[in-house]
């Protein structure tokens, strides 16, 4: 059972011994789809390059795209509805916030003393957040996920959306991201998958896709507890799209 009571959705014996042994197998098409810069290069030259995309015109797109997907106007839903209540979050942290199609959302919802911190790897995207946002609130720096400029157990809430596929391994972020977070501490945590959609997405921001089973085990080991998933709207969840999209709580 998981803090609060929920019960926690249970892997599934052929799942369990996929995540902890060999890796599931996915589908042929959506292999061959799936962009595989992430996997030819080193971190630190695919750090570099994902900084060159969205400082470039991809960046510069990226929030009229993220309006055109549908993915501002529904991930405002989740917040405004309390599916992911922000309601006595203090310290805010948002991870890769973009264009602060995220952010945007968090001004809003916000207990109005809360404190607010973004960054994001492109300071371009920092620049550009910063513009569309307009407001002096929410505190703005160009760091690296995976190497974060704040002190253990600093934010009870943070927001990560659709940065964990730009790193090869989901452990160097979510390891991170568990050391800031205080104990009790919840994430809205939302990524690419591996199905038809996620390769799709993975081919045009050269990004990597996350099954999720396996990435369910490993926020399960590294202490933070699937609480629930969500899904933008039942038409997404019928059709498995959207991403994975999930609160997950740190625990005690
Ligand atoms: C697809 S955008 C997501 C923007 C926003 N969070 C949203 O949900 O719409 C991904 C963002 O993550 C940033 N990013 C990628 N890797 C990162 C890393 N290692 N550390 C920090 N930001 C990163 C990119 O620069 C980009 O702005």
């Amino acid at each position: 059972m998981s803090p609060k009571g929920v019960r926690l959705p249970l892997l599934r014996p052929r799942l369990r011994q996929r995540a902890g042994g060999t890796r599931p197998r996915k589908k042929t098409l959506n292999r061959l789809l799936e962009d595989r810069t992430i996997e030819q290069l080193s971190y630190d030259q695919y750090r570099q390059r994902v900084r060159h995309v969205y400082d470039g015109p991809q960046g510069a797109i990226l929030a009229l795209c993220s309006f055109l997907s549908l993915h501002t106007p529904l991930g405002e839903r989740l917040l405004r509805t309390r599916r992911f209540d922000l309601r006595g979050c203090k310290r805010i942290l948002d991870v890769g916030c973009g264009a602060g199609q995220i952010l945007g959302h968090l001004l809003k919802y916000a207990d109005p003393d809360a404190q607010i911190f973004c960054f994001d790897i492109s300071p371009a995207m920092v620049r550009r957040a910063r513009r569309r946002i307009r407001n002096p609130r929410p505190q703005f720096l160009v760091a690296d996920l995976t190497r974060l400029p704040f002190a253990t157990e600093t934010f009870d809430c943070i927001t990560c959306g659709y940065v964990l596929e730009h790193l090869p391994d989901a452990r160097l972020g979510l390891q991170e991201l568990a050391r800031v977070m205080t104990p009790g501490a919840k994430m809205l945590l939302l990524t690419t998958e591996d199905n038809f959609g996620g390769a799709w997405t993975s081919r045009v921001w050269h990004c990597r896709t996350y099954n999720r089973q396996e990435l369910q085990q490993m926020c399960h080991e590294l202490g933070l507890e699937w609480v629930q998933e969500l899904w933008y709207t039942r038409i997404h969840k019928l059709l498995r799209a959207g991403g994975i999209c999930v609160e997950l709580r740190k625990k005690d």
